[in-house]
């Protein structure tokens, strides 16, 4: 009897039926008897990863949190979304503070930076507050001011190749893909300073081997498997996968290996980030190991493992420059403003860092472009500490909830930016000092606190000098007038396929 039970019984169907009650058992426990159960947020976040997932695949997380920041959060009358069963998205301007500058460790997530494979720790991948705080002192020397600007004129040879190239297309009077070059000036620029050797886009004038728009796929993965961290090691991270060159952006690194096995062969070396941190390295061996010199950047022209920093670095300093030129288009008050304001400056050939730090009206174009078009346009997650959990923006968190910020809904709060805060509007940042001041405490384009951006400074100073150069220089307008940009956001959210008319508004080689 009960044999012919048993015998009737399909197994597949069977396993499949006791997987399905597993799962449901698990969604209705985090759905209804979660200690965020309380927390609003979309129907699939209520019990798994998928929404989050769902939206990294649409690309536009950014805009999703938006959404939910002006509708959802506000109908509800709270300052938190609950984005998956394990975390929770704040709108409050008070995480800044609370959140991002506080001693909380990074979530799993940044745990995917380990790049190429997980053997390859760096900062970015570090989670842990303290370990991370170490590492970041080993590598700090070669991103700070004092040795950005000893770069300069190296930025500076890139700026005017930059120039050249524009003023070939401008005399021909095609229309110009601003978002390639700006794109190709950043990553020389990265190259420059960290490896002597920029990675020849400029001069080129294309993108060599396709190695920038590989590097898409790459993006694709970080965001989506940065969810998944454990299985980092089992797909891109496996050193297996390392050693038989699986990388889907190979391209890239090969790029910068290249670059780098160059600059050990030429006999000049400069004090460029790879010497002043290999000489950090000569100095406290043992505050280092080799392994982390290798991932802070490459000794000896091995593999560099930091190469998907560059590429972040590019994208975002990229993603600036365009919205500078894209949104002064549709202000032109601010527009004739600080184009009388850099013509009173009478700038050299090529811009200064000097020249340019503390030109009002410049600054604020820049710093609006920071805060309308975010590069980032992922949420910063931090984790909720054990054992005690964390109290934040008035309520309680368990150990363990991932508390994230998004830079773009902090940068539209109309508590913090004003009520035009959706648009953009340099001059807010003009005249009244205080609130300037005001404004800028919620500024979280390169995070803040002890996970915020080394990079800061070369990118800052790149980005004075390359727009001072473009408003002295040139007039541009969209092909078409008016027309929308399009950019995707998987951790950078950076526009193309908006090309411009370009014209000289002074002689060439002036
Ligand atoms: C406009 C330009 C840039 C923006 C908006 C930006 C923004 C950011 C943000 C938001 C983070 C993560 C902070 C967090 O997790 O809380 C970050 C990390 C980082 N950025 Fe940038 N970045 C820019 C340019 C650069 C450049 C030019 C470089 C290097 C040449 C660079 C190198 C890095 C590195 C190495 C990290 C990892 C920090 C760590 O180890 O935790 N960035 N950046
Ligand atoms: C660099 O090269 C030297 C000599 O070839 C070798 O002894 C050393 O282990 C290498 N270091 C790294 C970090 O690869
Ligand atoms: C430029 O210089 C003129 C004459 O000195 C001055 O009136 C004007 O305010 C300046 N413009 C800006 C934006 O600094």
């Amino acid at each position: 009897m009960g044999g012919e039970l048993l015998g009737r019984i399909d197994i597949p169907k069977a396993t499949a039926a006791t997987i399905l009650i597993v799962f449901l058992g698990a969604a209705v426990r985090r759905r209804y008897y979660s200690p965020l159960s309380d927390i609003p947020g979309p129907f699939f976040a209520s019990f798994s990863v998928i929404w989050q997932l769902w939206h990294i695949i649409k690309c536009h997380t950014e805009a999703a949190m938006r959404e939910m920041a002006t509708g959802l959060t506000r109908q509800l009358a709270g300052k938190f979304v609950r984005l998956s069963h394990k975390e929770v998205s704040i709108s409050d301007p008070a995480a800044v503070r609370e959140v991002l500058q506080s001693q909380m460790d990074k979530a799993n997530w940044y745990k995917v930076f380990s790049m190429p494979d997980s053997r390859y720790e760096n900062t970015m991948s570090e989670t842990s507050y303290k370990e991370m705080n170490r590492r970041t002192r080993n590598v700090a020397a070669g991103y700070s001011l004092s040795n950005v600007i000893k770069g300069e004129p190296y930025i500076d040879k890139a700026l005017g190749l930059f120039q050249t190239q524009l003023d070939r297309r401008v005399a021909s009077g095609s229309s110009i893909e601003l978002d390639k070059w700006v794109n190709y000036l950043a990553f020389d620029v990265v190259g420059e300073s960290t490896f002597s050797k920029s990675f020849g886009f400029l001069e080129a004038g294309h993108d060599i081997g396709n190695s920038i728009s590989n590097q898409y796929k790459l993006r694709l993965y970080i965001a989506l498997i940065g969810h998944f961290s454990w299985a980092h090691d089992y797909l891109l991270a496996n050193p297996l996968i390392g050693h038989f060159n699986l990388q889907p952006s190979m391209h890239v690194f090969d790029t910068s290996m290249a670059a780098v096995k160059k600059r050990s062969e030429s006999v000049e070396t400069r004090n460029d980030m790879i010497e002043l941190w290999q000489q950090q390295y000569r100095n406290h061996p043992d505050r280092m190991d080799e392994k982390e010199i290798l991932a802070a950047a490459v000794a000896n022209g091995s593999a560099d493992v930091d190469i998907f920093k560059m590429g972040a670095g590019a994208d975002t300093v990229s993603c600036i420059l365009q919205a500078f030129c894209y949104y002064l288009l549709r202000d032109t008050e601010s527009l004739k403003l600080v184009r009388e304001e850099i013509d009173n400056a009478s700038l050299s050939p090529i811009p200064s860092y000097e020249e340019t730090r503390e030109l009002p009206v410049l600054s604020a174009c820049i710093k609006e472009s920071y805060r309308i078009h975010t590069p980032v346009g992922f949420n910063l997650p931090r984790v909720s500490p054990s054992p005690d959990g964390v109290t934040v923006c008035g309520r309680y968190f368990a150990p363990g909830v991932i508390l994230s910020v998004s830079p773009w809904v902090i940068h539209r709060q109309q508590s913090v930016f004003g009520s035009d805060a959706e648009s953009y509007n340099a001059q807010r940042w003009l005249g009244d000092k205080d609130r300037a001041i005001q404004m800028e405490k919620y500024m979280i384009a390169f995070g803040t606190g002890y996970g915020s951006c080394p990079g800061r400074s070369l990118a800052h100073m790149e980005i004075l000098k390359t727009t001072a150069l473009l408003i002295r220089d040139y007039e541009w307008e969209q092909v078409t007038k008016g027309q929308v940009w399009t950019f995707e956001t998987y951790f950078t959210s950076i526009p193309y396929n908006w090309p411009v008319k370009m014209r000289r508004r002074r002689k060439f080689n002036a």
